[in-house]
């Protein structure tokens, strides 16, 4: 009767250890670490009877290590407290739930006791370990933080917290005061200006003038200008207008030609002089008075018919070509010439019967 004594935690502990001492020798230490806390309530355990450990084989009392094998033994069989009787959970394990859980629980204890319930061990040490020191909890078991807020929302929201804006508005310049000689510098930047305006088309114009030039000079040389002569064929008028023994002199200038009416070996002719003396090419005048064509050069001079008489002239003068044309005019051709040293002069195209 006085084992189905309730007991207290201290009471199972000093047992355990006074059953335990004797072999405490021989037998192995027990594992020091402590067992899952066991949320046992004290006064559930107490209120328990405390089962002896069955002995050992060979009547020999059982050990501490021999109290916590049959404590486990016991919680793997699934046996809640409650399902079992009191009566059959060894005092051992009560014992070593008191020891598990010292003092440091005793709030969870007199709690679990008051409302009577009764927890496995596995609840049991959760709930010791999360109150001795507060860990790294588990993502799972962590609580949800909360949903940030999105950006348009707490921009809203600044903006409804933001006080108004308020829109500084500066105030109008003064008008600076017109200042003395404005105008005056005004009228001479104008004349600048012209002047400048004036200078620059000048300029400009220079500058197209000067262009237009160039592009000439580059014309005239690319297309050189040829020597404008005259034709070689011209007409001087009828045989009637040159009465016998004269010598027209009145194309000289123009197309360098004498048009006689003279005798020539015993023939009344009109032929064409070449106004080119035989020496070194100058020409000569007709010398009326003398009748005779003298060289201002040398000296050189040809009676009427155009035979050298006197000076260097080494040759009589040349004939052109001349014929009378269609409409009875004298035409004269420059481009034959007729020497009378070659005998050439008795051509009937080198003159023209009268
Ligand atoms: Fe006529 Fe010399 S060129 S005489």
């Amino acid at each position: 009767m006085a084992e189905k004594k309730k007991m207290t935690v201290a009471e199972i502990l000093a047992a355990a250890r006074a059953a335990d001492r004797p072999e405490s020798a021989a037998q192995p230490a027990a594992p020091k670490e402590p067992e899952p806390a066991s949320e046992q309530p004290a006064v559930e355990a107490t209120a328990k009877p405390v089962l002896k450990p069955k002995p050992a084989a060979g009547g020999a009392r059982p050990g501490v290590a021999d109290i916590l094998a049959m404590a486990r033994a016991k919680k793997a069989e699934g046996d809640t407290p409650a399902a079992k009787p009191a009566a059959e959970k060894p005092a051992a394990a009560v014992a070593k739930a008191a020891v598990a859980k010292p003092a440091a629980k005793p709030a969870a204890a007199a709690g679990a006791a008051k409302t009577g319930v009764q927890r496995d061990t596995a609840s049991i040490l959760a709930a010791a370990r999360a109150a001795a020191k507060p860990g790294p909890v588990a993502k799972a078991d962590a609580p949800a933080r909360p949903a940030p807020k999105p950006r348009e929302a707490v921009k809203s929201t600044e903006e409804k917290a933001a006080p108004p804006r308020t829109v500084a508005t500066l105030p109008p310049k003064p008008v600076k005061p017109a200042k003395k000689g404005a105008d005056e510098g005004e009228d001479r930047r104008g004349f600048l200006q012209i002047a400048m305006g004036s200078a620059m088309a000048m300029g400009f114009t220079a500058l197209s003038v000067t262009g237009g030039l160039f592009t000439l000079g580059l014309a005239r040389f690319l297309f050189p200008n040829v020597l404008a002569e005259p034709p070689s064929k011209f007409k001087v008028g009828s045989k009637d207008g040159f009465p016998a023994g004269k010598v027209e002199t009145k194309y000289v200038a123009q197309y360098g030609v004498w048009v006689v009416n003279g005798d020539f070996q015993g023939q009344q002719q009109v032929y064409a002089l070449k106004t080119v003396c035989t020496h070194l090419g100058c020409t000569p005048s007709w010398l009326e008075a003398e009748q005779k064509f003298k060289c201002p050069c040398h000296g050189s001079g040809f009676y009427k018919d155009g035979i050298n008489f006197e000076g260097p002239a080494p040759r009589p003068l040349e004939r052109y070509a001349i014929r009378v044309a269609d409409d009875g005019q004298l035409e004269i051709d420059k481009s034959k010439t007729f020497q009378e040293e070659l005998g050439q002069w008795a051509d009937p195209d080198s003159y023209v019967t009268v």
